[in-house]
């Protein structure tokens, strides 16, 4: 029977074939332990010398590292292995010799692992992160097609800049000037009044020059976005979608947490409702703990956001920032004019902000006052000015960063683990 790893389970006691790579081998004397991948999971295949003929024996101690195989064995189960299988090893049969590869079980360093991300791949830590990475994206699109929402696919080439200007990849649309998508959020507004519940899931990219564990140049966000929603009622929306991703992966992914050694206890916790406070608290808060530098006005960076999330024992939202170091389309807050309805959302453990979200203008004159005073053009933003124009709605919505939502999940302390093929300043290849 041909089957795969993770399918395995099925075949007790019965004879399979897996396609798989070598991953690691140990051997002495009579036995040989093959560590096998074939994609769905990683099995030990024990080869004993009585058990198979002498050249599979002897092709058993000779495979090198990543060599392509297809193994045919008993399925037993075996209690010592996280896993739970292994396989009684009775033919090898070897599709491809793979000479010299260049990660080796030894340590490595990160450069060295970046330049060769395209085999690094491969290891079981990264493959326990895609692993988690997927589950998420699954978890996704379950809680927001069970909540009746519909996913709306927003342009990656556009001629807008939701998230301010400084930070745009330009390209050439023909003739024109183009951008590639910083957040499908203007887009996605344009689609909750004609869909009423929408979500998105796609790449966004930002030219920043942050070389920091955060950042990266092209990342992949979660946009939803929802008419006749208030600013708190998406906040409610937030901390329930974040409880539902954290929860599946608990559930769907336990082998690959214990893989990567996370403290699952501190993700067992995480469940509605989340602590909230203002921007004013966190400023006070900060200067309590005695950060000087940080005054009123000010954004916060990386140490403050960890100070604040050391606090809480789930994630935190910051509300109410002041409306001069957010983007234009946010809604006032209705009884100060400094401070605008948004809300950051900042994981635990220093994994820093996963979600910014607001509730938006929908007054015509606020938002072409919005529109001048950033210096956007009402031309370029004339069909995003229609929405306040034609049965405008309260309506909320937010952006949840998918790579830096694993790092935290997974423990994983660089986002550059976080994404297949990570795209850094100064990083394009390969
Ligand atoms: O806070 P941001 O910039 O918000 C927006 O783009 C809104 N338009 C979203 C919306 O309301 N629809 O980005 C949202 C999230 C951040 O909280 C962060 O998780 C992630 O996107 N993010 C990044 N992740 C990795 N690398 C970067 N350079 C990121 N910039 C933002
Ligand atoms: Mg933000």
């Amino acid at each position: 029977m041909k089957t795969t790893i993770a399918e395995v389970k099925n075949y007790v006691g019965q004879e399979v074939t897996i396609g798989a790579w070598l991953a690691n081998k140990r051997s002495s004397g009579k036995i040989a332990f093959l560590q096998l991948r074939d994609g769905s999971g990683f099995i030990q295949g024990v080869v004993v010398k009585a058990e198979v003929s002498e050249e599979v024996f002897k092709l058993a101690k000779s495979i090198t590292q990543e060599s392509s195989l297809y193994v045919t064995g008993i399925v037993r189960e075996d209690s010592r292995s996280p896993f739970g299988y292994e396989l009684g090893v009775t033919n090898i049969e070897l599709i491809h010799e793979a000479h010299d590869y260049p990660i080796t079980p030894k340590e490595h360093g990160t450069e060295f692992l970046m330049d060769h991300r395209h085999l690094w791949l491969r290891s079981k830590k990264q493959h326990a992160n895609m692993k988690i990475r997927n589950e998420i994206i699954r978890a996704t699109y379950e809680f927001f097609n069970k909540q009746g929402f519909i996913k709306i696919d927003p342009p990656i080439l556009t001629s807008s800049a939701p998230e301010g200007t400084t930070e745009l990849f330009h390209t050439k649309y023909f003739d024109e000037d183009a951008f590639l998508s910083q957040s499908g959020q203007l887009y996605m507004e344009a689609a909750a009044m004609a869909f009423g519940k929408v979500f998105s899931f796609g790449p966004t990219f930002r030219a920043e020059k942050s070389k920091t564990r955060r950042h990266l140049i092209e990342f992949w966000m979660i946009e939803p976005e929802m008419a006749f929603t208030s600013h708190e009622e998406s906040l409610e929306i937030q901390e329930q979608y974040v409880s539902y991703i954290v929860q599946s992966v608990l559930e769907n992914c336990a082998l690959e947490l214990k893989t990567l050694g996370r403290d699952i206890s501190k993700l067992e916790n995480v469940k509605p409702p989340f602590p909230r406070i203002t921007y004013d608290e966190a400023i006070k808060f900060l200067q309590e703990q005695g950060f000087e530098d940080i005054k009123w006005g000010d954004d916060f960076g990386a140490p403050h956001e960890t100070a604040i999330a050391n606090s809480f024992d789930k994630p935190v939202f910051i509300v109410n920032y002041p409306k001069d170091i957010k983007p234009f389309y946010m809604q006032p807050h209705p009884e100060r004019d400094d401070v605008v309805l948004c809300a950051d959302l900042i994981a635990p453990e220093g994994y820093g902000e996963i979600i910014g979200g607001s509730e938006r203008i929908h007054d015509y004159e606020l938002m072409k006052s919005a529109l001048e005073k950033h210096n956007l053009s009402l031309d370029a933003y004339g069909w995003y000015l229609d929405l306040c124009k034609y049965g405008a709605v309260p309506h909320s919505g937010f952006g949840l960063g998918l790579e830096r939502t694993v790092a935290w999940i997974t423990g994983t302390e660089h986002v550059r683990e976080t994404i297949p093929f990570p795209r850094l300043l100064n990083r394009l290849w390969p």
